[in-house]
């Protein structure tokens, strides 16, 4: 049986940051960012939006009457979730309006939250081919004004649809992975931004890259010749890059070409969106998806890592039912309807956090259909903008 990918949404608020701006703020070179990090633009992340409403957002453009019943699991990976004890999937199972009977539950795993929700899915659809999982990743990037990761952050979700037949990538049965406790980057729960060892933790996203590539190459009898594009976890777009050299060298000429092209397809929307942590890889295999061209049966690879850390190797092929147009034109219009931010509004967005009371949010500045309006009763209160009602939670 085929089980795959068979809608993959995105949703980031409409405000970004010009990272030519930042880098004359921080006197840095701009072609730093632009070619050292590999990022042009960065989301900006008012505190209207939180992990539950970027995941609704994201969502709400790929459920509707056809596949609402059919949806039997919300696997939500998330590292910025909102509440120590319930999940940030069942916050979402209501303001989606989901059934009853479905399963609900948080993943974390820093960046790999997500992929543990599509390999999860992947088993339930084989057992039950009449229904539906939900996965989403939804983070918001934060490392702090003024560090060296501070240009690598951004936020946004992802939601997919894991079903039989899918219609855009058929999911390979093997995967390699690999997981190890080192402190490259984690987030203790009294701190809103998270610590990072950034060299340390490229070094350790290469070997354990190398290591799941290997283990893969090993279980498959598959080489590179087998792939017509790989899609990177992207906490920046160098360090897919970075990846991609390290197996370059196995290609033939005319291959490297191919996946040199298909790689800057697969990090065109992550450049100027930014980090999403969990959502980044799957922003990137749209990516691949709407600026490459691609054909039936060609296969691609995905590799995904969470710090902490956690390495996935896995792959897929491309559905024989693919269309990648509605998304190209969604992404075209996001893209030309965003609202440049300064410098100084950027900074004030940022520094702009959710209290530990309750309070009242002006949400006049965001247009997105789901909000977060406040806290009452220290309960996230959320508005859903389609029914113009505020849903009490
Ligand atoms: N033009 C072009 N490239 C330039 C440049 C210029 N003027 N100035 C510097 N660069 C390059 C550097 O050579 C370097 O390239 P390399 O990585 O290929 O060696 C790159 O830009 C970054 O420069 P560096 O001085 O190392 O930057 P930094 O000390 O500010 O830190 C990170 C960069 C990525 C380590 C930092 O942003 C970080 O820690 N980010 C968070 C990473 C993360 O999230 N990790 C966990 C998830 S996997």
């Amino acid at each position: 049986m085929q089980i795959g990918i068979d809608q993959l949404a995105f949703y980031t608020p409409q405000t970004y940051l010009d990272l030519t701006d930042l880098a004359h703020a921080r006197d840095e070179d701009p072609d730093k960012y632009r070619i050292g990090i590999g990022q042009s633009e960065q989301a900006v992340i008012p505190v209207t939006q939180d992990a539950v409403t970027l995941a609704a957002n994201a969502a709400s453009q790929i459920i509707d009457q056809d596949n609402r019943q059919q949806i039997a699991m919300v696997l939500f990976g998330t590292e910025s979730g909102i509440d120590n004890s319930k999940s940030a999937a069942v916050y979402l199972k209501r303001l989606l309006n989901l059934p009853d009977n479905l399963r609900t539950v948080e993943l974390k795993q820093a960046c790999y939250g997500a992929t543990a929700g599509l390999q999860f899915a992947h088993d339930y659809v084989l057992l039950h081919p009449d229904k539906q999982v939900l996965v989403i990743g939804s983070d918001i990037a934060r490392y702090g004004l003024n560090t060296p990761g501070e240009v690598t952050q951004g936020g946004g979700a992802v939601a997919m649809t894991i079903t039989a037949d899918p219609r855009l990538l058929i999911l390979d049965d093997a995967s390699a992975f690999h997981s190890e406790d080192i402190m490259d980057f984690w987030r203790p729960l009294y701190r809103r931004e998270a610590l990072v060892d950034g060299r340390y933790s490229e070094n350790v996203y290469i070997d354990f890259f190398k290591a799941v590539w290997q283990d893969y190459q090993g279980q498959t009898g598959r080489s590179i010749a087998d792939f017509t594009a790989f899609a990177f976890h992207l906490p920046f777009t160098k360090m897919g890059l970075k990846g991609l050299r390290a197996i370059l060298p196995e290609a033939t000429a005319a291959q490297q070409e191919t996946l040199m092209q298909n790689f800057e397809a697969s990090r065109s929307y992550n450049r100027r969106v930014g980090n999403l942590y969990t959502g980044s890889l799957y922003l990137s295999l749209r990516s691949l998806f709407d600026n490459a061209t691609l054909h039936t049966g060609q296969r691609i690879g995905l590799f995904s890592y969470g710090s902490g850390a956690e390495g996935e190797f896995l792959s897929g092929t491309i559905s024989p039912e693919f269309d990648s147009k509605s998304s190209q034109q969604w992404f075209e219009h996001f893209f030309a309807s965003r609202k440049q931010l300064s410098v100084a509004e950027y900074e004030a967005v940022f520094n702009r956090q959710l209290p530990a009371h309750d309070v009242l949010l002006d949400t006049s500045d965001d247009d997105a259909r789901f909000v977060l309006k406040g806290i009452q009763h220290d309960q996230r209160q959320y508005l859903d903008r389609s029914k113009k009602a505020v849903t009490d939670q």
